[in-house]
């Protein structure tokens, strides 16, 4: 089955097919394109969402009929369109899902509304559709920083989330107060780079209270105080940088090891825009070898928002007879604990 897939949650708009029957030499995604909103946003230090909407109202159709000419798809092969119904930006959301909606009906195809964070879960399996369930999945975005328990497509329990800041949120929260770029995840992790380990050694909160909960937020004043009363010179702000993230990788990675032990699973998956961290990736690798578990993370441009996920997820949707009727909706609040496995839709 082949899939269009639409993400419009928040700045990025992004947009993929997915081939379930490509195989045979050809790969499952046939294409994918993304257009970053990241400059317009950069000068008010975060996401703008009446900008975002405007636009993603000026970049997806162009972006869609882009994608359509490199990956010499015919529209009219097209099986299926699958579109970010939340949660995000509800404005954002709006025109993903409306032009997802509208398009499927006019080429007479099925649509069907994806969970963001379902789309992040399953975004390793695009090139490794052979990881197995369960798995502990670790969701480390700019909106959500979770531990999940995957059963199956659809069937998540929590296991733990953030009560404040998520990871990404933190990143950029910190980043924005210590005058570095937008977004503040890789400015932060590019500064850390020059950073010397035991310069700073900042607080790993929560990790000594049972559970899986996180809670960034007191992490980021910590930082911020410890910047203000600093030198402000180049290596004095790397080395804060980088207990930062040592810091928050390794909560991260304290968590993890809790969640495989308490569920008794020997796989971990990592996604979400922060996955992308490289030594969140290290880390998290050494970790699983201690434990004689596997670790498996998307690749790095599949990390951060994209349409690939999107497309991937609402083809095993469809390819199970899901569908949204033409009343769409979209849910910017849309817990994923609430999705279930794959049904067929009637109607
Ligand atoms: O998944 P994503 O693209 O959007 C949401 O669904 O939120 O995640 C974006 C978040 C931002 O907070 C960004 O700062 C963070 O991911 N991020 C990173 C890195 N790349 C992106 N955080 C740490 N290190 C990175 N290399
Ligand atoms: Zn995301």
């Amino acid at each position: 089955m082949k899939v269009l897939g639409i993400e419009s949650s928040c700045d990025e708009t992004g947009v993929a097919i997915y081939d379930s029957a490509a195989g045979m030499g050809k790969e499952g995604l046939l294409g994918h394109a993304l257009y970053s909103q990241v400059t317009l946003h950069a000068e008010y230090g975060g996401v703008v969402p009446e900008l975002a909407s405007r636009d993603h109202v000026r970049k997806t159709i162009p972006l869609i009929r882009e994608l359509l000419a490199d990956s010499k798809v015919a529209a009219d092969s097209l099986q299926g369109v699958a579109y970010t119904a939340g949660p995000g930006l509800a404005g954002a959301l709006l025109v993903g899902a409306s032009i997802g909606r509208a398009l499927a009906w006019g080429w007479g195809i099925p649509a069907v509304a994806i969970h963001h964070m379902e789309g992040h879960l399953l975004a390793p399996l695009i090139d490794n559709p052979d990881i197995e369930f369960p798995f502990v999945a670790l969701l480390v975005s700019g909106g959500h920083t979770q531990l999940v328990y995957v059963r199956g497509v659809g069937e998540y329990k929590l296991l733990g989330e953030s009560l404040d800041d998520a990871a990404g949120e933190a990143f950029d929260k910190t980043a924005k107060l210590m005058g570095l770029g937008y977004p503040g995840g890789p400015s932060v992790a590019v500064l850390a780079e020059q950073g010397r380990k035991g310069v700073y050694r900042f607080p790993r909160p929560m990790v000594d209270r049972p559970g899986l909960d996180f809670s960034f937020s007191g992490l980021k004043t910590f930082t911020v105080n410890t910047f203000q009363s600093s030198a402000k010179d180049a290596q004095a702000k790397a080395d804060i940088a980088f207990a930062f993230e040592e810091a928050v990788v390794d909560t991260l990675a304290i968590k993890c090891k809790r969640a495989l032990q308490q569920v008794a699973c020997k796989s971990l998956v990592v996604a979400g825009g922060v996955s992308a961290n490289k030594r969140l990736r290290l880390r998290l690798h050494e970790l699983v070898t201690g434990l004689d578990c596997v670790v498996h993370f998307p690749r790095p441009e599949f990390c951060t928002d994209n349409g690939a996920m999107i497309a991937y997820a609402g083809c095993l949707r469809l390819q199970a007879g899901e569908t949204q009727d033409i009343s769409f909706r979209v849910n910017p609040r849309w817990p994923l604990s609430a999705l279930t496995a794959p049904t067929k839709t009637h109607s």
